[in-house]
């Protein structure tokens, strides 16, 4: 496992109050369970030692992507790629960016993150250098038509590290059927991510079949009361749907001490490594 370093562990400190508080705070569209959820991948890939940048293709008002700023090292960055007042650039209407709203709340719910905005529509994004960086954690939710969330899934994959993580969204939503229609698309023209779990409104995706296996694990692992239903067939992968439950609901009564207390065990289990790691060099 690869040690984290001291400020890294001081970043978390700020996700289970952003959590807890600030997410109701910023005007989005992300269910709070499934912020959950992908708080605690992020986290998870942290503690496997995994090493790449988070970003978000549409982040509004930055209702996830604090999430995401919020469960980052000190080494990584966090991407927010959106047109924001360029709306003639959003085609199907999907949301309306803010930069001014957006660069607030950065500086409000994630002040010490290494934050990277990039004002752009992601059919665009190849003239940005974006398309060299690593991600391990991207979620995708801008364009909304068929069209755009194929180029979106053909972005991510190509920045994915081994490994990482695809967070996609609306795609069981009857509004938007663009999204699931891209998603097709996409799997039927070569795209090699692998879906693994759905969760109210997101679908989760990873570089292989191996990576997929082990997600599972962990999701059923660490969510056992809210696994509904497991093995479902999709797009010929194997699935498991994780649905909401007041245990790990950050808004639910004793849901939000909990999941506070279970996050906290997190963060202390990181600086335990830490100090593992220090009295490792120490002696040698
Ligand atoms: C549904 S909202 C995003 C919600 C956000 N993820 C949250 O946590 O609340 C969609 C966003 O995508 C942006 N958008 C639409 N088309 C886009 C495109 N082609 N490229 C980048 N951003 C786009 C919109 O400006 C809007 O801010």
């Amino acid at each position: 496992m690869k040690a984290p370093q001291g400020r890294d562990v001081a970043y978390f400190d700020g996700l289970s109050a952003y959590l807890q508080g600030g997410i109701e705070q910023v005007e989005g569209w992300i269910e709070p369970i499934s912020a959950v959820y992908i708080a605690y991948l992020s986290l998870e890939q942290v503690r496997l030692g995994l090493v790449g940048d988070v970003a978000e293709i549409g982040v509004h008002h930055g209702r996830l992507f604090l999430l995401l700023a919020n469960a980052i090292t000190s080494s990584e960055t966090a991407h927010a790629i959106d047109v924001f007042d360029d709306q003639e650039k959003n085609i199907d209407q999907s949301g309306h960016g803010n930069r001014q709203v957006f660069e607030r709340n950065v500086r409000h719910f994630a002040p010490t993150a290494n934050v990277n905005i990039i004002q752009e529509s992601s059919l665009d994004l190849d003239k940005t250098g974006f398309t060299d960086r690593e991600i391990r954690m991207f979620s995708i939710d801008g364009g909304h038509t068929a069209a755009i969330t194929r180029n979106d899934l053909q972005v991510a994959e190509k920045c994915l590290v081994d490994g990482g993580i695809v967070v996609l969204d609306d795609v069981l939503n009857p509004h938007w059927l663009g999204v699931v229609s891209g998603l097709a698309d996409y799997l039927r023209t070569g795209g090699t991510l692998v879906p693994f779990a759905v969760s109210p409104n997101k679908v989760y995706l990873t570089s292989n079949i191996d990576h997929a296996e082990k997600y599972r694990g962990v999701m059923a692992t660490a969510f056992p009361l809210s696994q509904e239903k497991v093995n479902i067939e999709f797009f010929g992968s194997c699935v498991d749907y994780y649905g909401y439950h007041p245990y790990y609901e950050p808004n639910g009564g004793t849901g939000v001490r909990r999941q506070r207390d279970d996050l906290q065990r997190e963060v202390e289990s990181l600086k335990a490594s830490l100090a593992e790691a220090n009295k490792r060099l120490t002696e040698n």
